[in-house]
Formats: structure tokens, C-alpha cells, sequence
């Protein structure tokens, strides 16, 4: 048997158990949640027990073999590194940390106690995202030029949503994914990035956040990339989210549309419906259970440390979107240590 806890029993906690534990021989056996009725609810939906925080959990589960972080994007650090150091293997959310300083440690946790740990980067898992890394691998785009990124969400999302949202950004919160993506299909290592952010609506309704945040980042071989993420769209969009990735390579230019999967359902409102992942009749499909199976493979050994999003790769994600914040606040660009890639 394998045993898995969970710290944070919100949407993306509650999405990975299920995924989790329709695995042969894997069982949810822990939670923590700093909302005790978060935790309750989700004690008896997977029989697992209840504790009210990573520390209590870990002390409690000794045979423990893996943990899920899905606590808010600013509140992954302390579970992740007092895990890792008991030897805990980790499926962490993204952002890895919204702290450059916190990502390096769980970073240098990880690597000091050889535990296996993974960055849930979910469009990794995405066929759209993985197709278009064949292309690019292949050959057959030649040299990656520039690439653009739109991933956006409605207002539901800060203002319903995330009852974090005000301790969060579009920069923390959507980011990471089109970092993520960027550097993972190009193999590109970022120098330089410039970055503009609008904090107006959203503040005044008393959600202190941007609305949205420009970013251009060029990478060592002045090839660029450019990134759009707000979550001003009006509820009335058909998703609650959109997302439009372009790369233009020397000899081939890709288009991929991540929002509309091309069920559209038109009602009381028009919505275009969602199943990258799914849950029917209980079974969670699609990428969700694919991370969950990467995870346990990773844990039994049946996947290569390196064949994951790595906790490295995830420390340089955190790197660019931390400079995108301090290009916006100082105006400037901001250079890129050597640490980004
Ligand atoms: N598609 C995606 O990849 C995707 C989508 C949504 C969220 N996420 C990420 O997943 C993570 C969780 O987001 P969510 O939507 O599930 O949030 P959520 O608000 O639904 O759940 C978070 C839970 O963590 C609990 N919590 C807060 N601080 C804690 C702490 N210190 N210790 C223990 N529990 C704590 C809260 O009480 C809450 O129950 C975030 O990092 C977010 O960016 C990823």
C-alpha cells in the first residue's frame, strides 16, 4: 500500500486524492487544513484522519509515502521543506513558492534529503501542449523565435473563486503555467524580463491585486517571449478561462488553443465545456489522473526523477514570475542571474 496525505483540502487537494485513489494500491490516509471544516469534510469523504496542520500530520503518519501541497500559491514552503526532510515524497501545486527564497529551500531540501518530488505543471500533462512539444523536438518548427502567451480567467476567479485572491496576483496564480510551458518547449533560459501591471478594478472593489500583468522576456538568445495574464474577462465568457499560445519557430508557426476543447454548449448562456479533466461517475479522467499516475510512478520508481516537472525547473519558473513583479514596480527591466536557467 501506498500512503498519501494532503495538506490543503481545497479544490486542487480534494481533485488529486480522488485522482489518487482510484490508483491500485494507493490510499488517502491524512489531511491537514487550517479551516478544520475543510478538513473534517474531507477526512469522511476519503476516510483519511483529520489533523490541523502539516506538522501534526507528518508526526502522525509515519509510513507516510507521499504528500500533496495544494495549500494557497504563498503557502507551499513549510509543508513542502518539513516533508522532504522526513524523507516525504512531494507532489507540489505551482506556483513552487511566490519567494525566490522559498523556492531555493525547498529546493535545497530536496536535494539534501534525495526525497522524489514533482511541480504539478499540468498543461505538461495537456495532449495539445505534449504534441506541440514533438513538433518542436522534432525538427520540424526549427529554432524557436517568439513565442506568445494568453492565459486569462474571468473576474469569478479573484472575486468567487479564491478567497486568496488579494495575497495572490494573475502574475502568481496563471504565470507559472506559461513560464512553465515557454522554457519547457524551447529549452530556452531566460536574461531579461520587462513587465507592466494594472492594479485598478480589482483594488477598488477591495481585492488589492493587479487586474493583469504584461511580460516580455527574452531569452540568452534574444529569442522572446510574450505573456498576457489578467482575470478581468466578464463572467458572461463562455470558460472561465482563456488561453492562447502561439510559437513561431524558422520553419513552422503552431497555434494551440487551450480553452475551447470544442464541446460548446449553448443555453441559458453560451459555455464551452471542459474535459481536459473530468470526473464521470465518480472516476476523475483526463490530466488530473495522468499527474496522479506520474506521481505514484514516481514514487515506486517506475518514472524517472527527471521525467517529471522537477522542483529545479520549478525554482526558475518562480525566478522569472518574481522579476516580472520587480520590473513592475521598478519600471525597468530586470536582468536575470545565472540561477534562471
Ligand atoms: N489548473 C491548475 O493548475 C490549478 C487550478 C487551481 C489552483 N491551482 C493551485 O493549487 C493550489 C491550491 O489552490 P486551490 O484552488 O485548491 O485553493 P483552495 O482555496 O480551494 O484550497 C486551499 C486550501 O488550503 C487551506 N490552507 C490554507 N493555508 C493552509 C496551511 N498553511 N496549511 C494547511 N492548509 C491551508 C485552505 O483552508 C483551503 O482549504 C494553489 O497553489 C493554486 O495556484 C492550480
Amino acid at each position: 500500500m501506498l500512503d498519501i496525505g494532503v495538506v490543503g483540502a481545497g479544490l486542487r487537494g480534494r481533485l488529486f486524492a480522488r485522482a489518487l485513489r482510484q490508483i491500485p494500491d494507493v490510499r488517502i490516509v491524512a489531511v491537514a487544513d487550517a479551516n478544520s471544516a475543510a478538513g473534517e469534510a474531507f477526512a469522511a469523504e476519503f476516510g483519511a484522519a483529520a489533523h490541523p496542520d502539516h506538522r501534526a500530520l507528518l508526526a502522525a503518519s509515519p509510513g507516510l509515502a507521499g504528500l500533496v501541497v495544494a495549500t494557497p500559491d504563498f503557502a507551499h514552503r513549510d509543508a513542502a521543506v518539513d516533508a522532504a526532510r522526513t524523507g516525504v515524497g512531494l507532489l507540489i501545486e505551482k506556483p513552487l513558492a511566490t519567494d525566490v527564497a522559498e523556492a531555493e529551500q525547498i529546493h535545497e531540501a530536496v536535494q539534501q534529503s534525495g526525497t522524489k518530488a514533482m511541480v504539478a505543471f499540468e498543461n505538461r500533462w495537456n495532449p495539445r501542449f505534449v504534441l506541440t512539444r514533438h513538433q518542436v523536438r522534432s525538427g520540424a518548427v526549427g529554432d524557436v523565435l517568439f513565442q506568445c502567451a494568453h492565459l486569462n480567467d474571468t473576474t469569478f476567479v479573484p472575486r468567487t473563486m479564491l478567497s486568496w485572491a488579494a495575497r495572490t496576483t494573475p502574475g502568481w496564480f496563471l504565470m507559472p503555467h506559461t513560464v512553465d510551458l515557454a522554457l519547457w518547449l524551447s529549452g530556452k533560459r531566460p536574461k531579461t524580463v520587462y513587465a507592466t501591471g494594472l492594479r485598478r478594478v480589482m483594488a477598488a472593489s477591495g481585492i488589492d491585486t493587479y487586474d493583469g500583468i504584461h511580460a516580455l522576456v527574452t531569452f540568452t538568445d534574444d529569442t522572446t517571449l510574450t505573456l498576457q495574464s489578467h482575470w478581468m474577462l466578464p463572467e458572461s465568457y463562455p470558460s472561465v478561462f482563456d488561453f492562447r499560445y502561439e510559437l513561431v519557430g524558422e520553419r513552422a508557426a503552431l497555434q494551440i488553443d487551450g480553452a475551447d476543447e470544442g464541446v460548446s454548449m449553448a443555453g441559458p448562456r453560451y459555455q464551452w465545456l471542459h474535459h481536459a479533466t473530468l470526473e464521470d461517475d465518480g472516476r476523475v479522467i483526463g490530466v488530473a489522473a495522468e499527474i496522479a499516475r506520474s506521481f505514484v510512478d514516481l514514487l515506486t520508481g517506475a518514472r524517472r526523477p527527471d521525467d517529471v516537472p522537477t522542483v529545479a525547473e520549478a525554482v526558475v519558473v518562480t525566478t522569472v514570475v518574481a522579476a516580472i513583479h520587480q520590473s513592475i514596480e521598478a519600471g525597468v527591466p530586470v536582468q536575470l542571474g545565472s540561477a534562471a536557467g
